[in-house]
Order: structure tokens, then sequence, then C-alpha cells
């Protein structure tokens, strides 16, 4: 697919909101009272984690570990936190929830982070960061508010799409939304459109931020975006979207509604003719599949 190249110029701190790193570490600290941390990272990062929370606030009391969604590479630091702060507390949606708990998901993010933790085993230093259920205490949905001291508010908004139950956080104070994948994710230039669960909802969710028109954006695997990037992003994450259904549209047509020749037909050009691949091929091919799967039904939606 032909896209064009892409550069915005991310930044690691806004107001007092700060972006911990990019690619792999996918968390933010806001030093409002109590401290917030957003989507801790893999759990790897743990120990970094903890270590720029304490060099950042006064106090990590009470903290709260607010989750945009479960996927290993955005909550699996989390049990390792709320061994190490027993008095922070976890903030997520119902759905991230109620996957935080089931055993299966969590032997899932536990396989999946144990990866990471063998490939760092010397950065580690024989730190447990091992992942476990988690439970949530701040069950949270579109419209709740996380109230702060000194009447400080952390605006909870659903920007489904991405996953069941994706939640995007925003300080209308200071204007800076975290935004977890709800608006896909930058690398080497370009939008990845990751409509996992439906083509529908992804986009509504990219115009809910857009609507709230916020000064920054932090994207957990970029960094922070403020002043004209922001409309600027969201709007090319737009046309990146639409742009990945039309492709995945035309094939299906091609092939007659044969998801599996579809998903051949772009693993092909997409992946297999590339020599140099961010993800695995496996993981490509599955988040492949759901996003033509996504597509597929929101195109039955419009009668076809
Ligand atoms: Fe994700």
């Amino acid at each position: 697919m032909n896209q064009k190249k892409l550069s915005f110029e991310f930044t690691h701190k806004f107001e007092d909101f700060i972006s911990l790193g990019g690619g792999h570490v996918t968390a933010a600290i806001c030093t409002s009272l109590p401290p917030m941390l957003f989507d801790p990272g893999v759990s790897v990062f743990g120990p970094l984690c903890l270590k720029e929370l304490r060099a950042c606030t006064s106090s990590t009391e009470n903290l709260i570990i607010a989750l945009s969604h479960s996927h290993f590479d955005h909550c699996g630091a989390t049990a390792y936190l709320l061994r190490k702060i027993p008095s922070a507390r976890l903030a997520a949606s119902q759905h991230a929830a109620d996957v935080l708990q089931r055993p299966n998901a969590v032997e899932l993010i536990r396989t999946l982070n144990a990866e990471y933790e063998k490939s760092m085993e010397a950065d580690l230093a024989s730190e447990d960061v091992t992942f476990e259920a988690l439970q949530v205490t701040y069950i949270l949905k579109d419209g709740d508010c996380i109230e702060l001291d000194n009447g400080r508010v952390c605006r909870v908004i659903e920007t489904t799409g991405h996953t069941r139950g994706s939640l995007s956080y925003y300080f209308p104070d200071t204007g800076i939304a975290f935004i977890g994948d709800a608006a896909g994710a930058l690398e080497q230039g370009f939008i990845h459109s990751p409509y996992l669960v439906s083509y529908e909802n992804y986009i509504s969710s990219i115009e809910k931020i857009r609507d709230l028109q916020p000064r920054a954006i932090c994207l957990p695997h970029s960094g922070i975006l403020a002043g004209e990037d922001v409309q600027r992003y969201l709007f090319e994450a737009a046309a990146a979207a639409v742009a990945y259904k039309d492709m995945i549209e035309k094939y299906l047509e091609l092939y007659k509604g044969d998801q599996k020749k579809v998903v051949e037909r772009i693993t092909q050009e997409e992946y297999d003719a590339q020599s140099r691949h961010i993800q695995n091929r496996q993981p490509f091919i599955l988040n492949l599949r759901a996003k033509v799967n996504a597509v597929d039904e929101w195109l039955a939606t419009q009668n076809r």
C-alpha cells in the first residue's frame, strides 16, 4: 500500500505530564496528587517506571495506575509495581478488569512478558518482575472522572475499536490526553491502524479524541505531540485507517469474501516482500486477521 511517509516531532514532557520513552516503553506519568501512571509497559520496564516515579514525584503514596487496555505490552509491569507500592491502586475498564483475572489471558500476558525478561536478564539484576493476575480497584467507563487533589480531574473517555473497552484519559485543565492505541501508532513514518475489534468504533474513537481539541496527546509507543501536530496526527490516523480499510475491501472483493486469501495476499505484500520487520510474522498475521474480519463485519453492516 502506498502511504506517504509522515514526520512528527515528539516531546517527552508537557505541563506536568511525562512520557517515559517510546517503542516498547509505553509508560507516562502525571505528577498530580496522587500521581498517576499510565500503561506501565512490559514487565522488564517495571524497575525503570519505579525509578522515574520516585524521581519525578514527591511521593508514590496512593499512586493510581491507569490502563488504556489490557494488551501485554501496556499492562505487563503493573504486577511488579503493585507489589512494590502497596498503596497503589489500579484503574481500568470492566473489560480489561475481566481479562486481567482470566487465567488463560494472565498466562498469555505472563508468557509474552517473560520473552522480554529473558532477553534482558542482565538488566533485571535478579529483580522479580513476573506478571500475575491483577485486581482492578477503579472500574472505569465513559464519562467517569478520577478526582485528584486540589480539584483536579482526569476524565475517562471510552475509545474502543483497537480492543473492547479501550480507554483514553484526558486532563481538561492542562489539555493533555493519554490515548493508548486508540489512534494507532507511528512506526517508521507510517501510522498503523490496529482496529482489532471494530473498524467503525476505531474511526469514531479518533473523532472523539479530535473533538476534545486536546492541546497535547500522548501516544504510548512514541511520546507526546503538542500544538498543530495533534490535529494533524489525528487527521492522518483516520486517513490511514480508511486507506487500509479500502485496501482490505478491494481484496475481499477480489477473493469473493475469502478472508484467508486476503490475509495471505496482504502478508505477501506487506510482510514477506520486506526485509526488515518490527513485528514477528505470527503476531503480524494474527493482527491482520482481526483487521480483515473487522472490515468484513463493517461491510456487512453497509448492506453490500
Ligand atoms: Fe494494544
